[in-house]
């Protein structure tokens, strides 16, 4: 395979001193000298040898570079970028002898002209990131590979699902999109391709996008040391710069190419549980019942294979389960949402409707002779729809009428690498054809983004047949872009420590790679999970976005009931708090959508001054206002916390400490240690046994002070449809100020025509260590009250809790409230 060829082409080149690598390596061309280049509006056109160079400025830090090695360029497309069209920024172009100066307000491009080899360099002449010079942009054949010099102090992070640490910096990795259950910290590739990474050096960072769907690796100094690369077995050098300095800067840039995940509705960001399988219609009423007898919340029960017939897509088994719309209607009523497994593969058989209308109309992939590609998964022998092209996205989109109307609301795209059993490459065959947009290319093309066009036409469809509800569909496999249409999960990891710990990394990974809502398979999938590890894994999913327990078929029960009482109640406490927390975990979400900023980030993705973040992350940002501390490890009952500079709260206990330090912190089993940075707000609310069981009442401001002011804005809408885009959305700034008078609290006047229902808010100030004289409403005194009870106004100090409790009636007009000390 070509896959193969690169590989050895890369070890050989380490060999530089044997015959044999002199041999590859001739086979090796890379760019010539320049020959002439012209200059038009934002594009700049080098011509070096056969090949042509276009360098398009898209903004002040945003350079695409793209090569053609024959001098004729393919058409322009891309599964990935939304964004085609951009205004020029103001661009500079200057000729010399020995090279072509392009810049732009934030950075240059230096073009060498003997040979054609790229440098950018920022405003103070650094260099952020150069060719390396005897092979800068190189092919042979097809294949195309950018070779870069490796500072010696650089660091790489990003690269989308990769298992194994944090910092990719020595590692070598590939991008095909592959089934692999059990995965270790050395396997490479999995699920998902995302060729997009960050380089960061002294506290300064750059990405580079290299948009191109093939079979590609990038060896970040593994081969050597001094040098990285990145390339595909064939398609285009086509990638994208990226200036920050700061990687959140990168970060908005890159999902202003590819956009944002669309807003997720609010039940998918409660409890989810899942396994392989709930088989039978009793089970499933057993496992709903489960959850309320026992007042653990819950949102969303999942369906595994085989609610279907014989592994039919769109089908029921109607032994198991009779009357699924019935069985729906009453989960629904008791706040469930319930999903089901969708796979690619359709079942080879004449009688199935999904077979014969998909042959109807053409769907499925072939080979050039119009022979159909079949292939074996679950249901035996199937054809695989061909999600490149529109009508096949249309007709499975369409598929889904039936079971939205029996009430399913949740859509997980499983297989979709796509995940063939019975075939050597264990996917679909190199030479079967796909549509591929009208360019009718062969699957090697079009394998990486297989998985995100079926998520796709799934999200499409759906939305297509429900307009009132914003879809949420879950992937196993995806692309770059593939978050505008779907959710994420981590596959078939291990019920062991090891995948607990590795899931931070890989989650956090991912989550700078443009993908926010992710999650990884809670007390792991194959295997099975003591109740300690189990609880552990439970509290870290607290703070991932996706929260979602699930294991493989034939193991023991593992809902969070299942481990004796005293990990029952340690798992309710955690479900509990995810809840508390939901309306916090929305707004970052909601901010996600709006920005690109993931719900999980990295601390150096965050505090990238702070040098100490940049290798392995045990300890994440949630958020911007919350830093999570999980327990990774196995008998853990205190940890080590990297604080950042400025202040922070212990959530649990109150306690404030001075950023800028290592500290310790007790981590009892029962609930995860995270702290709260100094000037947040932290908006929370009662605990309910889902999210359609009653509205947020009362809404609580958690405000913990600092010595300066701070603002925060709160945002909320009806948390299922579409109407926030049309300005339904009920959105404020909330501001606070301390000296040593008062505490101030102003709430401006909400935006958006959006009103929930009546309730009061709350306000609850941290660390106030002495009793205040009173309290007040836009100037109007307050009542001090004993107690904090339903529905009254008044305000109150708890000296056990530094705390003073202000409660009042939520409205739409500005508010100031003032605690006086
Ligand atoms: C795959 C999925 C897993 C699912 C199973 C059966 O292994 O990754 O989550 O339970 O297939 O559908």
């Amino acid at each position: 395979m070509i896959r193969n060829r690169a590989i050895s082409f890369l070890i050989s080149l380490s060999l530089l001193t044997s015959t044999l690598s002199l041999l590859s390596r001739a086979q090796w061309q890379s760019a010539s000298n320049v020959e002439s280049f012209s200059h038009n509006k934002n594009q700049i056109s080098v011509q070096s040898g056969k090949a042509t160079l276009h360098v398009n400025i898209l903004a002040e830090d945003l350079i695409r570079v793209r090569l053609a090695t024959n001098g004729v360029f393919p058409p322009d497309m891309s599964w990935a970028v939304v964004k085609k069209e951009w205004q020029a920024p103001q661009v500079n172009v200057t000729d010399s002898q020995k090279e072509i100066i392009v810049a732009t307000n934030e950075l240059s491009l230096i073009i060498n002209k003997k040979p054609l080899r790229l440098k950018f360099v920022d405003k103070q002449n650094h260099i952020i990131n150069e060719d390396e010079p005897t092979k800068g942009m190189s092919w042979n054949e097809s294949e195309v590979r950018v070779w870069k010099k490796m500072p010696q102090d650089e660091y790489y992070y990003g690269f989308g699902e990769k298992a194994g640490r944090f910092n990719r910096r020595w590692t070598h990795m590939s991008m095909w999109n592959s089934d692999i259950p059990a995965y270790d910290a050395d396997t490479d590739p999995i699920y998902q391709t995302h060729p997009f990474f960050y380089g960061v050096n002294k506290g300064k960072a750059y990405g580079i996008f290299f948009d191109n769907t093939y079979w590609s690796s990038f060896d970040m100094g593994k081969e050597n040391r001094s040098q990285y690369s990145f390339g595909a077995e064939a398609g285009e050098i086509n990638y994208y710069f990226f200036y920050g300095p700061s990687p959140k800067k990168i970060l908005s840039r890159y999902t202003e190419l590819v956009g944002r995940m669309p807003l997720p509705p609010r039940w998918s960001l409660g409890y989810q549980q899942s396994r392989w399988s709930y088989p039978t219609e009793t089970r499933v009423r057993e496992i709903a019942k489960g959850f309320r007898d026992r007042t653990i919340p819950c949102d969303v029960i999942y369906l595994d294979i085989d609610y279907m017939d014989g592994y039919r897509i769109f089908t029921w088994n109607n032994k198991n389960f009779p009357n699924p719309k019935k069985m729906i209607d009453d989960l629904t009523k008791d706040g469930f949402k319930i999903a089901v497994i969708v796979d690619p593969g359709i079942k080879a058989d004449t009688a199935y409707h999904a077979f014969k209308s998909g042959n109807a109309q053409d769907v499925f992939l072939k080979y050039p002779d119009g022979k159909p590609f079949i292939g074996k998964v679950w249901p035996g022998e199937c054809a695989f729809p061909d999600f490149t092209k529109e009508s096949a996205r249309k007709w499975w989109g369409d598929n889904f009428s039936a079971l939205i109307e029996s009430g399913i609301r949740g859509w997980w795209n499983d297989m979709n690498e796509p995940s063939v059993f019975d075939v050597p490459t264990k996917t679909v065959d190199p030479d079967v054809l796909h549509d591929d947009n009208g360019l009718k290319t062969g699957h090697a093309k079009n394998h990486n983004i297989y998985g995100m066009q079926m998520t796709r036409a799934t999200y499409d469809g759906v939305k297509r047949l429900l307009p009132a509800e914003r879809p949420f569909v879950l992937t196993r496999a995806s692309y770059a872009g593939g978050h505008r249409y779907s959710s994420a999960w981590t596959g078939d990891n291990t019920s062991t420590w090891r995948d607990l710990e590795m899931s931070v990394p890989m989650l956090l990974n991912l989550s700078i790679s443009g993908q926010p809502f992710v999650g990884a398979d809670i007390g792991g999938f194959i295997g099975y999970p003591s109740g300690e590890l189990f609880a552990r894994w439970l509290q870290l999913g607290v703070f991932t976005p996706l929260m979602r327990a699930h294991s493989v078929i034939n193991e023991k029960n593992k809902e969070p009931w299942e481990f004796g009482d005293e990990f029952t109640n340690i798992n309710r406490e955690t479900i509990n708090l995810r809840y508390t927390l939901l309306p916090y975990i929305y707004n970052v979400m909601y901010q996600a959508s709006v920005t690109g900023m993931p719900a999980m980030r990295p601390m150096m993705f965050e505090y990238l001054e702070d040098g100490n973040f940049n290798w392995n992350q045990d300890q994440f940002m949630f958020g911007d206002d919350l830093l999570i501390t999980p327990v990774l490890t196995q008998a853990t009952t205190e940890r080590n916390v990297r604080l950042p500079e400025g202040d922070w709260y212990n959530y649990w206990t109150g306690q404030k400490y001075k950023g800028g330090n290592d500290i310790k912190v007790a981590a009892p089993l029962n609930r995860i240690p995270f702290f709260v940075r100094a000037g947040a707000i932290i908006p929370t609310q009662q605990v309910v046994q889902s999210t359609s069981q009653a509205p947020i009442d009362p809404l609580t401001l958690n405000v913990y002070p600092t010595e300066l002011q701070a603002t925060s804005t709160y945002y909320e809408d009806d948390g299922i449809s579409f109407e926030y885009e049309k300005g339904k959305y009920w959105k404020r700034t909330i501001g606070q100020w301390n000296s040593s008078q008062a505490i101030t609290l102003t709430l401006s006047k909400v935006e958006g025509s959006y009103t929930p229902p009546g309730r009061m808010l709350a306000v609850k100030f941290m660390n106030v260590s002495k009793e205040p004289k009173s309290a007040q409403m836009n100037g109007q005194k307050l009542e001090n009250l004993q107690r904090i009870e339903n529905k009254r106004e008044g305000w109150m100090f708890d000296a056990a809790s530094k705390q003073v409790i202000v409660t009042f009636k939520d409205q739409k007009s500005e508010l100031q409230l003032r605690v006086l000390r």
